[in-house]
């Protein structure tokens, strides 16, 4: 197949569509949950997306690299310059409830950078999709992020660690800050849908720790794409493997940056 990123965006929808299927499908159903810490769930849901994207990707792309949530790091024999990042069900918690915001998502890394990205929520039927340096879209959409330019005029969105019973780096501190500048803060409970929904203007601003890789391959590259911008708290450079990210529609930045800093963590 020639690169194209194209070829590879097609791929990772064929995915996501395959796996949003399997959630709909099975969507209020009595299926395995275990759990893989006190409040940090994995259903048998879970593992089935997870396998149906992985066979889609390696159908196509054999000799690529996949890192993704529940199997971990898929290596191949030689060292590949791709690397598929895949989050098979985004809002687990949500799922095993039945509370119907959750999506699937997976990002293509090249050379380190992410190229390609599709995020499908399938309760909506809702595609996001880019390509860097093409823009983001929404269906068949571009998306812009909003124009809101101060923060008391701004709905944000966050979430907790699975730690947070336990550790003191559980962004209490800065829900509490935010909660009494902002117009709103909302905890959607999927993080991947948190970023495309700033893509798409309907949050302004979104910070969380402690995220993985597969939270933020595809989205970033979203947000990016539809002229957001993403640092760590202190406005340093983002980087996926860090955990850390503060995400907007660039103009609310820096005064999110002075809320995160305000504190420290007790
Ligand atoms: C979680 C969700 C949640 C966020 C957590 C994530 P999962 O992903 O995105 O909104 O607050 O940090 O780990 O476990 O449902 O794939
Ligand atoms: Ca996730
Ligand atoms: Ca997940």
């Amino acid at each position: 197949m020639p690169f194209k990123l194209e070829n590879f965006l097609n791929t990772a929808v064929e995915a996501v569509r395959e796996a949003g299927r399997i959630q709909r499908e099975r969507f209020g159903e009595a299926f395995k949950i275990e759990h893989k810490g006190e409040i940090n769930l994995v259903t048998e849901v879970d593992y089935q997306c997870e396998k149906a994207i992985i066979d889609i990707i390696k159908r196509d792309y054999p000799e690529h690299e996949i890192l993704t949530e529940e199997a971990g790091s898929v290596k191949t024999s030689s060292k590949s310059r791709y690397k598929w990042i895949i989050d098979p069900l985004d809002g687990t918690t949500n799922y095993a409830h039945s509370y119907p915001c959750f999506c699937a998502s997976i990002g293509l890394e090249i050379d380190g950078e992410i190229v390609a990205g599709a995020v499908y929520n399938p309760m909506l039927d809702e595609l996001f999709t880019s390509i860097k340096g093409e823009g983001a879209y929404l269906n068949e959409k571009r998306l812009m992020v909003s124009k809101v330019g101060d923060i008391g005029r701004g709905l944000l969105a966050t979430g907790f660690p699975y730690d947070i019973r336990d550790s003191k780096e559980n962004n209490l501190n800065h829900f509490c800050n935010f909660a009494v500048r902002a117009q709103a803060i909302r905890r959607p409970g999927s993080a991947v849908l948190d970023l495309c929904y700033l893509a798409a203007g309907r949050f302004d601003g979104f910070w969380e720790l402690k995220l993985y890789p597969w939270d933020m391959a595809a989205s970033s590259l979203i947000v990016k794409e539809a002229g957001g911008m993403i640092t760590d708290f202190r406005g340093g450079n983002f980087s996926l493997y860090k955990g850390e990210m503060l995400a907007t529609n660039g103009l609310i930045h820096e005064e999110m940056i002075n809320i995160l800093n305000l504190t420290t963590n007790n």
